[in-house]
């Protein structure tokens, strides 16, 4: 029998779809296993102002598709003091919390990690980022939703770029990883897509454009990550053009539109399954360890690998995207 009778949930750092679905598995597994649940407004934020709120059944009743997350989410600073934490601590104490269910990214789990270390109660979390970028999970939560949403904005940018014979930079989102670029760019046939996990230099940049361009390819895509290592799309565009203006240039940035939107079917299930695993996960004893999806199994890895280890784009994916854009 567990002692856990009590738990909270939040989400933290950059939202991503799917997180309400995740949100409303916990709380639904929590209720049927008898536990009381409550939600934290705006994550570690909320954890310091003390902002929870009794969560029940029907409190997450329709919302498994909407994007964005009913918690709310932050990006907080005073959590990363000692002072913070134990002011959050103190009122996970105050609300006779025994557990708590984090989801977000490896900001989110860093976090966890700290404060499940410096105070005895365990913390179990919940990938959920667009970007992927993991360690100890196949895919995270939103990075399917942020892929198509991508791949639609390609789509009609590759209309007009047809239209007017034009070679454009789309810049997605992935500051340290290149996922989101790599699928986005595959999905819609890019010349090149630039991600910052491998080093591709202008002059072979320019090789691949010209190759398109001498079998009279009349327009052309390229699909920059943000974090990409020559900067990213208006950078390129213009270190592109210096050398090589065969084609009129123009520059896309899809930005958050990548992060709102209504979860695709693998993502609500992605996020159902990473939500009741965790509390399960909790109830078994599992502590300080991030739920994850791999080859479709659930597994859990320890949050310090989680944050550690690098997950880096599949190798044959790259080779095979480079190949196909000839
Ligand atoms: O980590 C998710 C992410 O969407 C990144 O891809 C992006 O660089 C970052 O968040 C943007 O964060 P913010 O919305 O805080 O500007």
């Amino acid at each position: 029998m567990s002692h856990i009778k009590r738990i909270a949930v939040f989400t933290s750092g950059g939202d991503a779809p799917g997180m309400n679905a995740a949100i409303r598995a916990v709380v639904r597994t929590a209720t049927y296993h008898d536990l009381h649940i409550y939600g934290i407004i705006r994550g570690y934020q909320g954890m310091y102002e003390g902002n929870f709120q009794r969560l029940e059944t029907n409190n997450v009743g329709n919302i498994l598709h909407r994007g964005g997350t009913i918690l709310k989410t932050a990006r907080c600073e005073v959590f990363r003091t000692p002072e913070g934490r134990k002011v959050a601590y103190e009122n996970l104490q105050a609300n006779d919390i025994d557990a708590c269910v984090a989801i977000g990214g490896d900001g989110t789990f860093t976090g966890a990690q700290i404060f499940s270390k410096e105070f005895d109660i365990p913390f179990i979390g919940i990938p959920g980022t667009i970007d992927n970028d993991i360690y100890g999970t196949d895919y995270t939560i939103g990075f399917d939703t942020a892929v198509n949403t991508a791949i639609e904005a390609v789509d009609r940018i590759r209309d007009t770029a047809d239209s007017h014979n034009r070679l454009f930079f789309v810049e997605v989102m992935g500051r340290h990883a290149g996922f989101i670029a790599l699928n986005t760019g595959i999905s819609s046939g890019a010349a090149a897509v630039m991600i910052p996990e491998t080093e591709i230099k202008i002059d072979d940049l320019i090789k691949q454009l010209k190759k398109g361009a001498k079998r009279k390819k009349l327009f052309s895509l390229v699909i920059v990550a943000e974090g990409n290592q020559n900067g990213g799309a208006s950078d390129l565009a213009k270190l592109v053009k210096e050398k090589f203006d065969y084609y009129d240039s123009k520059v896309a940035i899809i930005g958050h539109l990548q992060r709102g939107g209504a979860p695709s079917g693998m993502d609500r299930v992605l996020a159902s399954r990473m939500g009741f695993h965790a509390v399960e996960g909790l109830l078994d004893g599992k502590n300080n360890v991030a739920v994850g999806v791999v080859n479709n199994k659930i597994k859990f890895t320890p949050f310090k690998d989680a944050i550690s280890k690098t997950k880096t784009p599949n190798k044959d994916l790259i080779r095979m995207s480079e190949i196909l854009a000839q």
